[in-house]
């Protein structure tokens, strides 16, 4: 499967929400619930995990299609899915070749991904095609923390983190947006800017 196996994050799979529950309501939900207010019609998720962000929109999308690298995961989301009476049309792909339309989606949402996936540009790319014109882009991440204490950890926690997790932990993606021809419109981050929340359309 193009630039990105699955194999790591199906591992993962199992223990995903248990080893992310210590930062998932402070640090990660906050992000969740400001897409989810953001989500209108057609909705593609890209990296969707366990599907921890469906409980928080899924009800706001009129059709959704969940896209993830692993099966695992995806199996994973298909079962969250299912617990909040949202049928939907999961697809294994990776983010940067989705094999998907162009102009199909109302909104695209990809959040705690970016910093993971090997080439951030052609992702960014990819979500800008499959976008119709005027549709919106919804991202949230950790990124560079404005803190130089939080820096300091990212640094450390980059040369920890395994190879085949491809963890960026100071990679901004709104920084890069601009870059694939698209345009942010809307952006704020947590405390420390230890994430950044983004809404982007294509130019
Ligand atoms: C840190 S988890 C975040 C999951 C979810 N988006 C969330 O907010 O909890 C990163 C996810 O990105 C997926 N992923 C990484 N690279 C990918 C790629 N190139 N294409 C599709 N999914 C990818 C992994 O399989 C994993 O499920």
């Amino acid at each position: 499967m193009g630039s990105t196996s699955g194999s790591y994050w199906d591992r993962q799979a199992a223990t995903y929400d248990r080893t992310t529950a210590l930062f998932e309501r402070r640090l990660l939900a906050p992000s969740r619930a400001w897409i989810a207010e953001r989500v209108v019609g057609v909705t593609l998720e890209v990296a969707v995990g366990t599907g921890a962000n469906l409980p928080f929109y899924a009800h706001r999308a009129t059709d959704l299609t969940p896209v993830e690298a692993s099966r695992a995961m995806l199996d994973a989301a298909a079962v969250r899915a299912r617990g909040v009476g949202k049928p939907v049309r999961l697809v294994q792909a990776d983010a940067a070749d989705l094999g998907l339309p162009s102009d199909a989606f109302d909104t695209v949402v990809c959040t705690y991904a970016m910093c993971c996936v090997e080439d951030a540009l052609a992702v960014l790319r990819e979500l800008g095609r499959v976008l119709r014109p005027g549709g919106r882009l919804l991202m949230a991440d950790h990124v560079e923390s404005s803190a130089r204490l939080g820096r300091g950890v990212q640094r450390m926690l980059d040369r920890l983190t395994p190879d085949e997790a491809h963890e960026h932990h100071r990679r901004r993606p709104l920084l890069l947006v601009p870059d694939v021809g698209m345009r942010v419109v809307e952006t704020t981050a947590s405390r420390w800017r230890l994430v950044e929340r983004l809404v982007a359309t294509p130019a």
